[in-house]
């Protein structure tokens, strides 16, 4: 994979393996959540690396808004494209606190997810200590990572996830393997985090 993610927008949606990813990921983030029930309808949620907004557009028929927020202009522009009215696609870098078009409304969701992302990222803990503090107090982290076998592989070991959440103090931490993908003969382990900011 190159660092370039803007090389990947156009045909992304057209990957069956990462349609599938995003699949998963919603059916696990609904296990986890009932995302469907009527609890979530006035629900703030940002999809923090979100592409072109696979799990996005799954998500926003259940809840107020998602924010969508990503580093790549090109993922980005497909999902503007996409035209769907409570999905605010924003291009910008959250950890940088470099998303101007967000301005007071950068702060407080009851729920963020990171799709396929943070195991990317150069600095994964703390990017979740940022992210967790966006949350409202009882809002929800949830992420979903290619699961590494040992600390050299690519992706993320369960120890790892388990201590980036810890460190972001967040509480009722679950980090387990929630589905795999079949690919080129491969069957690649994928884990989801998730945990609450707790209310001080
Ligand atoms: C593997 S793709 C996953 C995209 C999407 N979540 C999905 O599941 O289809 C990783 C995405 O993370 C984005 N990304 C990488 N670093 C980021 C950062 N610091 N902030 C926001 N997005 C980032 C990339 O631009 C890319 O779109």
């Amino acid at each position: 994979m190159t660092d370039d993610w803007n090389d990947y927008a156009d045909g992304w949606d057209d990957n069956s393996d990462v349609r599938r990813y995003a699949n998963h990921a919603f059916a696990s983030l609904d296990d986890h959540l009932n995302l469907r029930g009527k609890d979530w309808r006035s629900k703030r949620v940002l999809d923090f690396g979100c592409g072109t907004g696979l799990l996005a557009e799954k998500i926003a028929p259940h809840v107020a808004e998602v924010f969508a927020v990503d580093t790549s202009e090109n993922m980005i522009d497909v999902l503007q494209n996409k035209q769907l009215h409570n999905v605010r696609a924003v291009h910008g870098d959250m950890l940088a606190g470099d998303v101007p078009e967000l301005g007071n409304e950068f702060s407080e969701f009851d729920l963020i997810c990171a799709s396929s992302v943070c195991a990317f990222l150069p600095d994964y803990s703390g990017a979740v200590a940022v992210l967790a503090g966006l949350l409202n107090k009882g809002g929800h982290f949830v992420q979903w990572d290619w699961q590494a076998s040992d600390d050299d592989g690519f992706g993320l070991t369960l120890n790892q996830m388990k201590a980036a959440l810890e460190a972001a103090r967040l509480g009722s931490i679950r980090v387990e393997q929630v589905f795999e993908i079949n690919s080129d003969a491969r069957t690649m382990p994928v884990l989801m985090g998730a945990g609450i900011r707790n209310p001080e």
